[in-house]
């Protein structure tokens, strides 16, 4: 299958931000007494905020109101707003900056399908920001692993599912890219958990995008041609 756009995941797939997330949580959990245990870190990923809170409290949860559960998502979010201050370019996680180049310089379109309200602001300390024509809104989409929000940047970007290949590092993202109406999943990171995943990668170093893409420039001439253009 040669894919005619990529949708991208932030946290866990362009920065190492799904650690910081991880940090602000535990130390929210710390600070309430709450357990810690061994599968919470794979439970949270990808999860937005409120369902993240949830994993976090537990069994306790009926002990908090919704008000002091607002309360707590915002704690958490200040300290992560913290955390991501002193993000840059640096932070990128291997191969993602030059990825996203490549992409670039060969007019495939590119999107962004993140739960996080704070992708604007880690994607501008990044200096990434110009790389994505299209960031899905969040508030706009039923979270992962609903596919709404990669089926918004499908959308957005103009192309259908099935020609979008999408990169996940969360098992809940990789559910909901593989429910987005035939799009590709590429698993980013632990191959027991993103069992679902079309393809698995350790980074996005390891990717080759020459294999996947029909470059736009590269294109002229084919575009009504469907046939061609799926060809394998
Ligand atoms: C991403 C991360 C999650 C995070 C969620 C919401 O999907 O993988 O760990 O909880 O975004 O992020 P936010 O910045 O809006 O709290
Ligand atoms: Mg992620």
């Amino acid at each position: 299958m040669i894919y005619r756009a990529a949708i991208f995941d932030l946290d866990g797939v362009i920065a190492d931000t799904a650690r910081l997330h991880l940090i602000a949580w535990q130390q929210l959990a710390e600070g309430l007494n709450l357990p810690w245990t061994a599968d919470t870190e794979e439970r949270l990923k990808g999860l937005e905020r409120m369902a993240s809170l949830e994993v976090i409290l537990g069994e306790k949860s009926s002990n908090y109101t919704e008000e002091a559960k607002i309360a707590l998502a915002a704690r958490k979010n200040s300290r992560y707003q913290e955390l991501i201050r002193s993000l840059s370019p640096a932070d990128l996680l291997p191969g993602a900056g030059e990825l996203l180049a490549w992409l670039n310089s060969q007019h495939i379109p590119v999107g962004l399908a993140s739960a996080s309200k704070n992708a604007p602001a880690v994607l501008e300390a990044l200096g990434i920001s110009r790389c994505f024509s299209v960031i899905a809104d969040p508030e706009k989409s039923a979270p992962k692993p609903a596919p709404d929000i990669f089926l918004a940047a499908a959308k957005g970007l103009g192309i259908d599912p099935e020609f979008c290949i999408a990169f996940e590092d969360a098992p809940a993202g990789v559910s909901a890219i593989k429910s987005a109406d035939g799009m590709t999943a590429v698993g980013i990171g632990n191959p027991d958990s993103l069992k679902d995943a079309d393809y698995m990668l350790d980074s996005l170093e390891q990717f080759v995008p020459n294999d996947f893409f029909l470059s736009v420039l590269a294109e002229s001439g084919m575009r009504q041609n469907k046939d061609l253009a799926v060809n394998e």
